[in-house]
């Protein structure tokens, strides 16, 4: 892994105990994918804009210096590189506040990055979600646009409730009842065969995923998708739905509360959004070769 600095072996990857970001929640993290590509390099999708969610954060949150873009692309690059990875990863960085002082700490900033090797879940399967009895963190309390390691004591509780009764997912709703995210992902319906998802203000994480499915949708369906404020009950009414996320990439939502969407099955739009999302992150469309960074020369 890479720690402030150097790149250790895992189990040494060690910061205090009473580091800010163990007693207070205070760290900013991403979570990416790579790929392999049909000639056998690591290309990490869209880099460029995890670092500057990454950096967003750390101004955010006040830390009393910001990590370079370049610090950040050299810390994932080179502890990929040094665990010579050339398979499907799923890649963590996090950026932290190490020290042990007081709540109002805003130094010093640490880096972290490591990798697990991770096939893509490709298509096929899909997610039988619930709607939580736990609402969504506000942007007037926890920004949820603000991938911060605290805010993810909401998504975590409703996660495991929503596993403890028997699904593979759960969506929130905002204070005022309206459709948020997922624990993990943005969510996506189509309605009269048109992309739909909650905007941007309804206490969502600004998804890099959601933003290129936003960029695919005029070509999948003819139309731009609508970012609108969304009922509950429209999930009920949907023909197709779907999560898309870096870790969950886009994956079928086949029923909600115990209501099949659509069909019970993945819909035709969100399948060949599938094949299309899956042939740009291995680098098989050239029209998106700057959305990815080769880890490996030649
Ligand atoms: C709460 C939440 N929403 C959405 C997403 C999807 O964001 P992205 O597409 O940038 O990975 C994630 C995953 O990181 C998340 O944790």
């Amino acid at each position: 892994m890479y720690l402030d600095g150097s790149i250790v072996p895992y189990s040494d990857a060690n910061i205090h105990a009473f580091s800010g970001v163990v007693k207070y929640g205070c760290g900013v993290f991403e979570g990416l994918r790579g790929y392999r590509s049909a000639s056998g390099n690591l290309l990490v999708f869209r880099l460029g804009e995890h670092i500057e969610r990454l950096r967003f954060g750390m101004k955010v949150m006040r830390y009393e210096a910001i990590i370079s873009a370049s610090e950040i692309e050299h810390a994932t690059t080179a502890m990929l590189r040094a665990n010579e990875l050339r398979e499907d990863v799923h890649i963590r960085v996090i950026a932290y506040l190490g020290g042990d002082d007081a709540l109002h700490q805003r130094g010093p900033v640490g880096l972290i990055a490591g990798a697990l090797p991770r096939p893509s879940r490709g298509v096929g399967g899909g997610a039988h979600v619930a709607v939580s009895s736990w609402l969504r963190i506000a942007d007037s309390a926890l920004p949820p646009r603000v991938k911060c390691t605290g805010n993810y004591v909401n998504n975590r509780a409703a996660e495991i409730d929503a596993f403890d009764s028997g699904f593979d997912g759960v969506l929130m709703l905002t204070a005022d009842g309206k459709l948020s995210e997922a624990s993990g992902a943005c969510v996506f319906l189509v309605r009269d065969g048109r992309l739909v998802t909650p905007d941007v203000g309804s206490d969502i994480l600004e998804s890099i995923t959601r933003d290129t499915v936003l960029r695919l949708a005029e070509e999948l369906t003819g139309r731009p998708a609508v970012e609108r404020r969304v009922d509950r009950s429209e999930l009920y009414a949907a023909e197709e739905a779907f999560l898309c996320g870096s870790g969950q990439e886009i994956l079928p939502i086949l029923s909600v509360d115990r209501l099949p969407v659509g069909d019970g099955g993945p819909g035709p739009i969100t399948r060949a959004l599938q094949e299309r999302y899956f042939a740009i992150v291995r680098g098989d469309d050239p029209a998106f070769r700057d959305w990815l960074t080769a880890v490996w020369e030649g």
